[in-house]
């Protein structure tokens, strides 16, 4: 009877409860924090509004006002006084290391909104919920009148799932400018994304600007002419580019990882260096609808010259990045030539390799030490698994078309981004992968429990840019998949469900718009 007593009471308050929240906004963040509690009321923006921080998080509150102020039209002060109402206040404490350095904590009561991390990082997150807290319009640009800029009172505590939440630009097929890029970079923080991965160089081009070798941008950043191939989808990011976005992209808990494809995939090299293929053959640099989409010259892994040349570039692409990883590419690299070329098959025969394949291992573990030189972790496709891996290279899994990898996946003992065609491939049509698909992916490979999850480090996006080339179809090939992907990252698989996500996604196609974002169903 007792039992049943309190069952009715619990029953009761819980109603109570939601009750208590009815009529108001609902909590409608992306991706779902860990736990959100609603109570009733709303903290409202107002000119009276102060930010309350500590020395080391004045930039973040800047960071606040930033967003904030366009839309509001007025100022909010940062104040060396806490105040006791209207204020909105961050703060560093230790003992939310349980939350590791992505998490945060939320209050918000009337009075105030309290924002609370072990770092800064945390706090740059909380902010970013805050944003979606409130009423859509706080995005624009220019002054909104009319509207009440309330945020409901709740109660967040929230870290990511995983550490590695990407998207992939290639930049190669098709050069992204770099205010595009940006916009992708503050849409991909607004979903508390964290890694852009650039593919920088291709057949189609090579976009980074490297001092010691002009020709890299003055030839191979360029079509051939005999394409007359439209000049804006050619081009380059100059190092003051690179420098900038990287900054831009800091500011937004975003790392920057820069890739180099090697020992395939470098055809654009031999349009200004033909001497470091096997062949010897100077390239036309064409669009991938003009061509083959994977060409059979490579680097003559044989060829010191290939080293000499792959160092200095890395040396520079160490230097102007900050990201703890370079990718080296590594996929799609066939053995025609290697199998034909006296230099490479000496350079098999001294290092008493098996094959090509085993070739193909040596270049990349030999990239790898030089790569470890400059302090950085070497990430490669998951061809760099082939002929034998490195144990400490961190693996980039793809081909989910060809079982004999999807088998080798959960065996090898390496750091893992899961990125499979399956559902991470956004050149693909929505027909093939669409939003709801990508919402339905699991990054834990099936069997793998315990401990060995802790290897797979997240997922990522891959945009190849060889068919959608203009803005608005590369915004409506990642948008809205990649927003269900940012909850696939970070949220718990136990918290996901696609109905619900449906109901918090359509409010935040309104931030799409507002921010000039195109997307897939927009009317
Ligand atoms: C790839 O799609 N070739 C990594
Ligand atoms: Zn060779």
């Amino acid at each position: 009877m007792k039992h049943q007593l309190l069952l009715v009471l619990i029953f009761l308050g819980a109603t109570l409860n939601a009750l208590n929240v009815i009529g108001q906004n609902p909590i409608l963040i992306i991706p779902k924090p860990r736990m959100a509690e609603q109570s009733r009321g709303v903290f409202t923006l107002n000119p009276k509004t102060s930010l309350f921080a500590p020395d080391g998080l004045l930039k973040k509150a800047k960071q606040l006002k930033g967003y904030f102020e366009p839309a509001l039209g007025y100022d909010l002060s940062i104040s060396s006084k806490r105040a006791n109402k209207d204020l909105i206040e961050f703060k560093l404490d230790n003992t939310l290391k349980r939350l590791g350095e992505e998490g945060y904590q939320l209050k918000i009561t009337p009075e105030k909104v309290s924002l609370t991390a072990f770092t800064e990082k945390g706090i740059f997150w909380g902010i970013q919920t805050i944003r979606q807290l409130l009423p859509n319009q706080i995005n624009r640009s220019a002054t909104v009148k009319g509207v009440a800029w309330e945020i409901p009172c709740v109660s967040i505590e929230d870290n990511p799932r995983f550490k590695w939440r990407g998207l992939m630009l290639d930049c190669s097929r098709t050069f992204i400018p770099k205010e595009q890029v940006k916009k992708y970079l503050e849409a991909m923080s607004y979903f508390k994304m964290n890694v852009l991965h650039m593919h920088l160089t291709d057949d189609q081009g090579w976009r980074l600007e490297i001092k010691k070798y002009p020709e890299l941008t003055s030839i191979c950043s360029k079509f051939h002419e005999s394409f007359r191939e439209p000049k804006e989808n050619e081009g380059f990011y100059s190092q003051d580019d690179i420098r900038e976005l990287v900054e831009f992209a800091a500011q937004r808990n975003i790392e920057i990882v820069p890739e180099i494809e090697m020992p395939g995939h470098t055809t654009e090299v031999f349009a200004a260096f033909p001497q470091l293929s096997c062949t010897g053959d100077t390239l036309k640099i064409h669009p991938w609808t003009k061509g083959a989409g994977v060409h059979n010259e490579v680097f003559c892994a044989g060829n010191e010259k290939t080293f000499e040349f792959l160092e200095n570039v890395l040396k520079e692409v160490a230097e102007l990045f900050p990201s703890a990883y370079i990718h080296i590419g590594g996929d799609e690299a066939p053995k025609m030539y290697w199998k034909a070329c006296p230099k490479c098959q000496a350079r098999i025969k001294d290092n008493g390799l098996k094959d090509e394949n085993e070739l193909q291992s040596w270049f990349v573990k030999r990239i790898e030490k030089y790569v470890n030189s400059k302090g950085k972790k070497l990430i490669g496709w998951d061809e760099i698994m082939d002929g034998g891996l490195s144990s400490s290279a961190t693996v980039m899994y793809w081909r989910a078309w060809d079982k004999s990898v999807v088998q080798k996946i959960p065996l090898i003992e390496n750091d893992i981004v899961m990125t499979p065609t399956s559902h991470c491939y956004f050149d693909y049509t929505y027909e093939k992968i669409s939003t709801e698909r990508v919402y339905s992916y699991e990054p834990i490979p099936a069997g793998m429990s315990g401990d060995k999850t802790q290897k797979i480090l997240g997922v990522q996006a891959n945009f190849w840019s060889h068919l959608d080339r203009t803005a608005p179809r590369m915004d409506q090939q990642l948008f809205p998949r990649i927003i269900a992907l940012a909850e696939v990252a970070w949220t718990d698989p136990g918290k996901r469900d696609w109905i619900d996500f449906k109901s918090r996604l359509e409010p935040k196609l309104t931030y799409l718009d507002i921010t000039g974002i195109n997307y897939f169903g927009k009317k």
